[in-house]
């Protein structure tokens, strides 16, 4: 490990079956208004809505609604949400659902007090706030990104034809996150399976870079053994809970900043994916699903004793009698069959995707030089071209 670097995670994990209670205890620590922001209504069905709503009221909080934070939140919304805070002046904003209400949250809490136009300020010039911050809370409903635990906050912006991640400090961090498997047996298949490729994208933008021996990648190593473990069981049994339980673990650590240390990160299938996004409105996990193969086979002799690392230590390929380029295909075509297993999205054509949009795909791409390859643009439309 060759890098130097800070680690620090401020954000308290409560985890388990009984962690609500644990909401309690820290909405004590905060004053008495609490912005509850959620999506679209998934948590008025499954009835976490009214277990949290009770314990804001036991604890006397006056409750400011905030509702309708979509898939792939809006920069419209965002500016909603941060005029409400405002007006509302609000101690806490808690935010009860997935990344997007996680990520959305986290961008009100920096954009409330902001005297200048946050998408300019955070999400075109990435500068950091210098304003208050308003302190989030999170009770995490849908495993993937693991927003409940890291600065992250994608927003979208449909005008400019972008979807921009900002990855802010450890002050905009959730102040706590409150992670119960149970809370997520309701989730959708498709986004389920989604998140789940999610996690494993996060630990591959991070493994797939860097040529010297870190502990982050025998970390990164574990992680993906135990989701390929855990996913072949929930996928079968969703109600499954130590299997759904290691899974919202493996996310949390997949991005909170620990794999990422002393070393280089890629991310460039993460570029494609939220460009994918911000043309059709696809699902996240799906849009990186759709794009991975055919990124990592055109990679693949950039970096390939990392590719068959990856065969050997996560997809037990046997080395015996074949070349390193044999063995690092067959580490992707194993992988491949995981994610037919999952029922991911293979085909970016599914997603919306077509011969007509690739181009507008390609210009919404941003193009990262932390991997194995810095892409081009043309590269970028053959990939997507054979994703489809
Ligand atoms: O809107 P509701 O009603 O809550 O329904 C949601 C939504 O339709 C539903 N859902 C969530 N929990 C549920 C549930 N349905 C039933 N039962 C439950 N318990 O699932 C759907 C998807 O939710 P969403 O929050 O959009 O999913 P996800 O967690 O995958 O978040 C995606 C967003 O996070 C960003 C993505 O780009 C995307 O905008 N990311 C954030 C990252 C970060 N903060 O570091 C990193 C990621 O790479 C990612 O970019
Ligand atoms: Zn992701």
């Amino acid at each position: 490990m060759n890098g130097n670097f800070t680690y620090y995670n401020p954000t308290k994990l409560y985890f388990g079956e009984d962690s609500l209670q644990y909401l309690h205890k820290e909405l004590k620590n905060y004053g008495p208004t609490v912005m509850l922001s959620y999506g679209g209504g998934s948590i008025k069905r499954n009835g976490i809505y009214d277990a949290v709503v009770a314990i804001l009221k036991e604890e006397g909080k006056t409750i400011v609604e905030d509702a309708g934070v979509m898939p792939n939140p809006t920069v419209e919304k965002l500016y909603e949400g941060a005029r409400k805070a405002r007006e509302h002046n609000v101690d806490l904003i808690l935010a009860v659902g997935g990344g997007s209400t996680i990520d959305y949250a986290k961008g009100v809490s920096v954009s409330a007090w902001c005297e200048e136009d946050p998408w300019e300020k955070y999400y075109n010039r990435m500068e950091e706030a210098s304003c208050k911050v308003i302190p989030v809370g999170s009770v995490l409903t849908m495993v993937g990104t693991g927003s409940e635990m890291n600065g992250g906050s994608v927003i979208s912006n449909h005008q400019l034809g972008v979807k921009v991640g900002k990855v802010f400090g450890a002050y905009a961090f959730p102040k706590f996150t409150i992670l119960n498997p149970r809370f997520t047996f309701t989730v959708p298949q498709y986004q389920m399976v989604a998140g789940f490729f999610d996690i494993m994208s996060h630990i591959l933008e991070q493994y797939f870079s860097d040529t010297d021996d870190n502990t982050s990648d025998y970390l990164s190593e574990g992680l993906m053994r135990s989701l390929i473990h855990s996913s072949r069981i929930a996928v079968k049994n969703p109600q499954d809970y130590e299997a759904r339980s290691n899974i919202m673990w493996t996310a949390t650590w997949a991005l909170n900043t620990l794999i990422a240390k002393g070393k280089r990160t890629d991310w460039e299938v993460h570029m494609i994916g939220h460009a994918i996004s911000s043309v059709t409105d696809a699902t996240h996990g799906m849009t990186l699903a759709s794009v991975s193969l055919p990124y990592y086979r055109h990679i693949l002799h950039d970096g390939l004793p990392k590719f068959v690392r990856f065969a050997r230590e996560v997809w037990n390929v046997c080395a015996d009698g074949k070349s390193d380029e044999q063995i690092a295909l067959e580490g992707l075509s194993t992988m491949e069959g995981w994610m037919k297993e999952l029922g991911l999205v293979l085909h970016s054509s599914e997603l919306g995707v077509t011969e007509t949009n690739i181009p507008a795909i390609a210009d919404a791409t941003f193009l990262l030089d932390g991997g194995y390859r810095t892409l081009t643009r043309e590269e970028v439309i053959a990939i997507l071209s054979e994703s489809m």
